[in-house]
């Protein structure tokens, strides 16, 4: 066998440079001793800011690093190698956002719902793993302000966010969420039988729908029926006798002779 690449991938959200670049040089202690390499592939998992405080992986610091590391790592190896990343949520997150409708606004003693025309079907990031998006009410930009819980229509407790102070919202508002060009749908799903949105790209000031809304027929489309009770066709519900002093026949089998067969 020949091994022409070696990989890590060390997960999301790397805060710190120095972490990565210790998982590096465990990927390049393991890339020595294989001697077919055609590249090192050192994954992804670089920080983007879900929150205003929130802080980013410094890219540049972190390419010039590892590029001298890598220089370095090349020469005792005898031969260029070529260098790998797979940078996903740092090249497309903040490029993608959800927008959704608020169908109700309900106050509790305790806090107010805003009730929204999605849920965890589309964005399961919070509820799978507590993840923060931060959430705006486009429709209504300026004005007093107020504390929500953002919460979706699928029935396991499902909320976006929790105390998040916003301007006021009204039914019919529309949300955007931030931070939704990844792990938004791709991660989505037609539980509860629900549609995938649409997608819309705006290029230039323009906008292009780029892919269309899922209909009853997506959902469906790859169901197959099968005839497995044709067999059983004897079996199937007789028209109601309620005299109980009558015999109950089904397709002219009595029970009697079908617990004989
Ligand atoms: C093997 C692999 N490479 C790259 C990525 C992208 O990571 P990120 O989106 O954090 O940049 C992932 C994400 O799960 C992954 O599993």
């Amino acid at each position: 066998m020949v091994v022409e690449g070696i990989h890590m991938h060390t997960g999301s959200d790397i805060m710190d440079i120095d972490v990565f670049l210790q998982g590096a040089e465990i990927l390049l202690s393991v890339a020595k001793d294989f001697k077919d390499l055609q590249y090192v592939d050192f994954g992804s998992g670089f920080k983007v800011p879900y929150k205003e405080e929130d802080i980013e992986t410094d890219i540049e610091e972190l390419g010039e690093k590892i590029g001298k590391r890598f220089k370095q790592f090349c020469y005792d190896y005898g031969r260029n190698l070529t260098l790998m990343f797979e940078p996903g949520k740092f090249l497309v997150s903040d490029a993608g956002f959800f927008l959704v409708k608020v169908n109700v606004v309900k106050q509790t003693t305790s806090t107010v719902f805003a009730g929204v025309d999605s849920g965890l079907n589309h964005l399961i990031r919070p509820m799978l793993y507590d993840s923060y998006h931060k959430i705006v009410n486009i429709s209504k930009t300026e004005g007093r302000h107020r504390i929500y819980n953002i919460v979706g229509y699928i029935c396991e407790t499902d909320t976006f966010g929790v105390n998040r102070k916003m301007t006021e919202i009204n039914e019919g508002d529309i949300l955007a969420f931030h931070n939704a060009g990844a792990y938004c749908f791709t991660m989505s799903s037609n539980y509860n039988s629900r549609y995938r949105p649409a997608e819309v790209l705006i290029h230039e000031g323009k906008d292009y729908l780029i892919r269309e809304r899922e209909t009853m027929e997506d959902i469906l489309k790859n169901q197959i029926n099968i005839d497995i009770f044709s067999e059983h066709k004897a079996l199937q519900a007789p028209a109601m006798d309620l005299n109980p002093e009558n015999e109950v026949i089904y397709n002219n089998i009595t029970i009697e002779q079908k617990q004989q067969n």
